[in-house]
């Protein structure tokens, strides 16, 4: 039997009712037994300011401690005007310093953006890949993973109940597990 891995999820909503936060769970009960998903939370973490890191804020030293702690990284966002959400981009900046202390270098990734829409937050999920190709996260290609109408995927448990989106997701989870266990450098 392979390693288990521990994964951190980043989700980029911060709203209790979030999409994207019920995919999070969703993709935690489908993942192979050789993923360990582990929700990292970026609410709570101060605006990047290099002139705070002689005093650090708690929040951000929490934060770098809790992704450095994982073998890798998972991304489940909504679009935020055709981009990433300001959150999520704050907590990619906080975790890349100090310069050269970045917690993400040489963790595989991926990236899972859902939106009600139509387009299922393309916009946002390849700018986001933009920034993991500078910190140097191995993202996976293949599945892509761009969940339309997310706002019709969940009954009010937080259930999945559109099976075609439940073997998708099942099968990217799979996908992610192997682009783990082939990227992960130790
Ligand atoms: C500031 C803001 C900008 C948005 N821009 C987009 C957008 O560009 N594309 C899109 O598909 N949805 C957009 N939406 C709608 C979100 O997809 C929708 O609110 C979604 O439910 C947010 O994800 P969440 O449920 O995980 O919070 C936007 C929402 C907000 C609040």
């Amino acid at each position: 039997m392979s390693d288990v891995r521990k994964v951190a999820v980043l989700v980029g909503s911060l709203r209790k009712g979030s999409l994207n936060l019920k995919l999070a769970h969703v993709l935690k009960e489908l993942a192979p037994p050789e993923l360990d998903l582990h929700l990292v939370t970026i609410g709570d973490l101060p605006l990047y300011d290099s002139d705070l890191e002689d005093a650090a804020p708690a929040a951000w030293t929490t934060f770098r401690q809790a992704v450095r702690a994982c073998d890798a990284v998972l991304f489940v966002t909504p679009e935020y005007n055709r981009s990433v959400p300001g959150a999520l981009k704050n907590a990619l900046d906080v975790g890349s310093r100090p310069y050269g202390h970045s917690v993400w270098s040489g963790k595989p990734g991926a990236v899972i953006s859902a939106s009600p829409g139509a387009i299922g937050g393309f916009g946002a999920n390849h700018h986001l890949r933009q920034s993991l190709v500078f910190l140097d996260v191995p993202a996976m290609q293949q599945p892509e993973a761009y969940i339309s109408g997310a706002d019709k995927l969940f009954d009010d448990h937080g259930h999945l109940v559109n099976e075609g989106t439940k073997k998708f997701l099942h099968g990217f989870m799979e996908s992610f597990g192997h682009w783990v266990a082939r990227n992960i450098r130790v």
